[in-house]
């Protein structure tokens, strides 16, 4: 790459970068004045092994960046006690998480299942003249393709139990009259995400697929709109007060009907989501993309959770389509993925997918609850003074006195930011000067 850096006046060339060793790198980018000398002895004065894992898994790697680990406690799903790592940088997801989940092992119940496991492969044949006689030689040769498949380059997921399942046609009409035949490969990837096996697989069918059709196909990749790999949370909470049941029922509708509630709804049901997909090493980005297109599955934009309060119970539930993996991947490579793994004591994809689904929807219950009761300020704000005083360069005392005067000002006037904090402390420092004098 070669960037014309103006400032300089000189063409910067990246040539060989990628070739370089991970010190050469750093080195390179602070003689270039991209990064200073701190900031070059923070990227390099990681743990050795971190490091090593960069290169690994990245290219270009000049340093490792951590997040917070933190632990969801008190779930209990399917009758068993979890406690539930979670890598996540924003503050209350954690505390809000446990504290719902008490809420619940005190009231209720939450309840789990996979509802279907096949991983999606698509391979696009992106002009097909005569869509029925394709799709027909197609059917026809099924048992053999799958058979094939198998036998061949799914041989080692056949012997775990997955494998080939299914092939699927769809048509998608082109916006110039014309059609589009797209094979879906339906596979069971057992406890690995598997994009690697599906990928392999898609390549290996397609050139047959393209013989047995007389048609040529663009392109094979898996899907991350896994709606055939499904699982469901449930919760059921007993003799709820009327007022907090149904308000939290009537706040679901609203997420139901409208995107822009939906988007943060879904959101917050991420917040617990992609925090435990982090922490055990999954790719949560596949997981977004699924969850996110399924929630437009019905032709616009929707909640992914629903919940109804009936005779003094409120129920929730959730179906999500999660792809994730125990094996292969940063799950088994990561120290820290390894960790979370052992922590979770899971001995199936299906079963992590289970218990993600659970937090996604019990983070749910916790933000809809403080939504539709004191709101989601207050739970925030004692967070929110800690970090302003965290963050302000200011003296211990001074941060010590600052966190006072922020509650009390929040108090009269319901609102703090940080140029109220400035203002505060210039004030506390004016009062200082005066008392010393
Ligand atoms: C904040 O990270 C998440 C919430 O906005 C979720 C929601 O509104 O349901 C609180």
């Amino acid at each position: 790459m070669e960037i014309d850096n103006t400032a300089k006046n000189i063409k910067i060339s990246f040539d060989g970068f990628s070739k370089l060793s991970f010190t050469e790198r750093l080195e390179k980018l602070q003689q270039l004045g991209y990064i200073s000398d701190i900031n070059c002895l923070l990227l390099n004065g990681k743990n050795k092994l971190y490091l090593d894992l960069a290169e690994r898994f990245i290219e270009n790697a000049i340093g490792y960046f951590e997040l917070p680990f933190g632990v969801a406690v008190n779930f209990l799903i399917d009758g068993q006690d979890y406690v539930i790592p979670m890598v996540v940088e924003e503050t209350s997801i954690i505390a809000a998480c446990s504290k719902t989940a008490k809420w619940i092992r005190q009231h209720g119940t939450i309840e789990t299942r996979t509802v279907s496991n096949l991983s999606i492969g698509q391979i696009q044949f992106n002009r097909v003249a005569d869509y029925p006689k394709w799709a027909a030689g197609i059917e026809e040769a099924k048992p053999h393709l799958i058979e094939m498949a198998n036998d061949t380059i799914a041989k080692r997921l056949c012997e775990r139990g997955g494998g080939l399942k299914d092939l699927k046609l769809r048509h998608i009409k082109r916006p110039d009259g014309g059609m589009m035949g797209i094979v879906h490969l339906l596979i069971d990837t057992c406890d690995a995400m598997g994009a690697n096996s599906i990928n392999q697989i898609s390549q290996y069918l397609m050139p047959k697929l393209e013989e047995i059709t007389q048609t040529k196909a663009l392109m094979y990749i898996l899907s991350n709109l896994t709606d055939s790999k499904l699982t469901e949370a449930k919760i059921t909470l007993y003799d709820i007060e009327n007022d907090v049941g149904e308000k939290i029922q009537e706040a679901s509708l609203f997420a139901q009907l409208d995107p822009y509630r939906a988007a943060t709804n879904n959101k917050g049901i991420l917040n617990g989501i992609d925090a435990v997909l982090i922490a055990t090493g999954n790719d949560w980005r596949a997981v977004e993309a699924g969850v996110h297109a399924f929630a437009a599955r019905n032709g616009h934009y929707a909640s992914l959770s629903d919940w109804q309060y009936v005779d003094n119970k409120l129920i929730g539930t959730m179906q999500i389509p999660l792809s994730l993996g125990i094996v292969g991947g940063v799950t088994q490579l990561h120290p820290m993925a390894k960790l979370a793994m052992a922590m979770l004591q899971v001995n199936s994809a299906k079963q992590l997918a289970r218990i993600i689904a659970a937090v996604g929807l019990v983070q749910n219950l916790g933000a809809l609850k403080a939504l539709v009761t004191q709101g989601i300020c207050p739970g925030h704000m004692k967070l929110h003074i800690d970090n302003i005083c965290a963050a302000i360069e200011a003296s211990e005392a001074e941060k010590k006195q600052l966190a006072i005067e922020l509650q009390q000002h929040l108090t009269k006037s319901q609102y703090i930011s940080n140029g109220i904090a400035h203002e505060l402390l210039t004030k506390i420092r004016k009062n200082k000067s005066k008392i010393n004098i």
